[in-house]
């Protein structure tokens, strides 16, 4: 399965890894039915799982969650960005959003998931809920991947985000949780992605 391709669910996306077109579409975009902020879409084996992964979350007591945000089109993402700009200034921006094309979220195989009721939406103490605990233990077996990890900045590039979760599949969710590889950089043997090109 491809790294590069954007349609491939194991594709690598990092400051060094540019999606290719840079305004890559999905063809499988659909409405994700789960508690949202805005109507999320996603990959449909993307929607699928997070459907499931919210279903047993609840089940197996993790309480409520919600999408904060899933697909995002690149003129979405430009958005983004440049409002992390605007408040943040270009490094800051570039610790925690990704610029346009540089994007997983436009991949539509990732989310960003917060508690409900909201607890620590989309802030480091996610992590400490007992449904971003759940998430980070769990999130495997339905094939996603906690992408930035407290302790990957160096190599992913970005702060840790216990809320962002990358679709990769059941398969190699399941490799990288029982090899102990925490990111895709690491697993594919790629160079880390701390900052782009100058
Ligand atoms: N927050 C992640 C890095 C993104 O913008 O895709
Ligand atoms: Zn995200």
């Amino acid at each position: 399965m491809s790294i590069d391709d954007p349609t491939s669910i194991w594709v690598v996306a990092n400051k060094l890894r540019q999606l290719t077109p840079p305004t890559y579409v999905p063809s499988d975009l659909v409405e994700t039915p789960v508690p949202h902020l805005n109507p999320p879409t996603l990959r449909k084996e993307a929607a699928d799982a997070m459907v499931a992964m919210f279903a047993a979350g609840k089940v197996e007591g993790a309480g409520g969650m919600q999408l904060q945000s899933a697909y995002r089109s690149y003129s979405v993402q430009v958005k983004v960005y440049n409002g992390y700009v605007a408040s943040a200034g270009k490094a800051g921006a570039d610790s925690q959003s990704a610029r346009p094309g540089f994007s997983e979220h436009q991949t539509g195989l990732a989310a960003d998931i917060s508690s409900l009721p909201l607890t620590c939406a989309l802030q480091a103490c996610f992590g400490q809920t007992p449904q971003g605990m759940w998430l980070a233990a769990n999130a495997y077996r339905f094939g996603f991947l906690l992408r930035y990890p407290a302790d990957k900045t160096p190599v992913t590039g970005y702060i840790y985000e216990p809320w962002h979760f990358r679709y990769i599949g059941i398969p190699l969710a399941t490799e990288m949780h029982t090899t102990g590889v925490t990111t895709l950089e690491e697993f594919f043997g790629l160079p880390a992605a701390p900052d782009y090109a100058p």
